[in-house]
């Protein structure tokens, strides 16, 4: 499965009479291996190209092609085309015949598929298929100028040869072309496509000899559902992960990999300069012994205690808060079992950062939990409150809040 702005998308591909609508297949194919839900719409002279058992079969979904319900014994039951247009996200009509982009530009809607897009609200894609003379033709030429106009991405047809033995431009674009694009195109519109994010997560582990460490119970899911929705936004996203055995979603992400605060503090610096925006998720380990044994340590007879002098761990939010940022924001997480909002507002100064994420331990809250609820302390004073939810939807609710407040836009 490819990751993208296509993933978990509803989808609406109307399928309009061209020679090309064989490839429809293909492209059904193709958006779900992207992740998309997909609804065939066809017209009915494009059932005499591709049958609708076929568009259903790879869609999983059954295709509709009139205003009345085909099914035996359903007579009087209409196929919504106004549900249809505002269930989709997004809706492709390909290949898109000479007649059917006339009938988008004049408003006929004569058949479901004009009716649907008539009443689609959603970003609507159309990938001409004809012959190069229909191509060329000045009705079509006006046709698309005017769909453009309008709104309507117009998906160019390829040059090659063409289903009348001719050669030139007409031949609809190839599925997996018509993904990329419609990808590409979605992506470009989102507020952190083309800029890179920085987030670290789960613990640290500070080894006393090769199998005993210090560390704590951090899972890395508040960092990695940051990770996914910044992904979302359009972020080309770098996720240093501490040691977890949570079974994360990671599919897709830039993850380095890292043990002890030393380590994860170089994998920050490496990409901090980099990036437009940091978050310091990990629950850092503030200690770690002066030395690590090389071989285990062994209990004595001589002796019942036993002291490990530690030292501190590099405060990794404080020094990047501390390295000349442009243009750049850095947010750290507080985790406080009492005066929580006295300590976020002093983190807040003392490490440098732009904002302060304050959650308090609590059995729905914090480390091992699925679920958080937290309070963000801005720079310029302002406090935003986000109740309890799990951690996935958090993570989207609070980076839709800091992209609004720092518009990078
Ligand atoms: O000072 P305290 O550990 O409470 O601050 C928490 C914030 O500082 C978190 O964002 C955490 O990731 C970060 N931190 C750090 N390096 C440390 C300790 C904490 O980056 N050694």
């Amino acid at each position: 499965m490819k990751t993208g702005p296509l993933y978990k998308r509803k989808v609406l591909l109307g399928v309009s009479g061209s020679i090309a609508a064989y490839k429809s297949a293909f492209l059904v194919r193709e958006l779900i291996k992207w992740g998309a839900e997909v609804q065939v719409v066809m017209t009915t002279a494009a059932k005499d190209f591709i049958t609708p058992l076929t568009l259903s079969t790879l869609s999983t979904r059954p295709v509709y092609s009139t205003f009345l319900h085909e099914e035996e014994g359903a007579y009087g039951v209409w196929n919504n085309h106004v549900d249809l247009g505002l269930w989709a996200d997004l809706m492709i009509i390909a290949p898109a015949s000479s007649n059917t982009l006339s009938k988008l530009v004049t408003g006929a809607c004569d058949d479901l598929l004009s009716a649907v897009y008539m009443s689609a609200k959603c970003p609507v894609y159309a990938a001409p298929a004809m012959d190069l003379d229909m191509y060329k033709n000045a009705a079509t030429r006006t046709n698309l100028k005017e769909l453009d106009a309008r709104g309507v991405t117009i998906i160019p047809a390829d040059h090659g040869e063409l289903a009348s033995g001719l050669v030139g431009q007409g031949r609809m674009a190839e599925p997996d072309a018509i993904c990329e694009f419609i990808s590409t195109h979605l992506q470009k519109q989102l507020p952190l496509f083309g800029k890179n994010v920085l987030i670290n997560a789960g613990p640290t582990h500070e080894h006393l000899d090769p199998v005993r460490y210090l560390g704590n119970n951090s899972t890395g899911q508040m960092g990695t559902a940051l990770a996914r929705a910044a992904e979302a936004l359009g972020a080309s996203v770098t996720l240093v992960l501490g040691p977890t055995n949570y079974p994360l979603e990671l599919h897709g992400l830039r993850v380095i990999r890292v043990v002890s605060a030393k380590e994860m503090l170089t994998a920050m610096q490496e990409n901090y300069a980099s990036s437009v925006l940091t978050i310091c998720t990990a629950a850092v380990s503030d200690f770690t012994p002066m030395t690590a044994a090389d071989k285990k340590l062994k209990k004595t007879s001589a002796t019942s205690t036993m002291s490990i002098e530690l030292k501190q761990t590099p405060d990794i939010l404080a020094t990047l808060g501390n390295a000349k940022r442009k243009d750049q924001k850095l947010i750290g997480f507080a985790l406080e079992t009492n005066n929580g909002i006295n300590y976020a507002k002093e983190k807040l100064i003392s490490k440098n950062a732009d904002a302060i994420v304050l959650n308090t331990l609590s059995p729905n809250t914090g480390f091992e939990s699925n679920t958080n609820a937290v309070e963000v302390f801005l720079q310029n004073g302002e406090q935003l409150t986000f109740p309890l939810v799990d951690k996935r939807s958090l993570g989207k609710q609070l980076l839709d809040a800091l992209v609004d407040k720092f518009a990078w836009v």
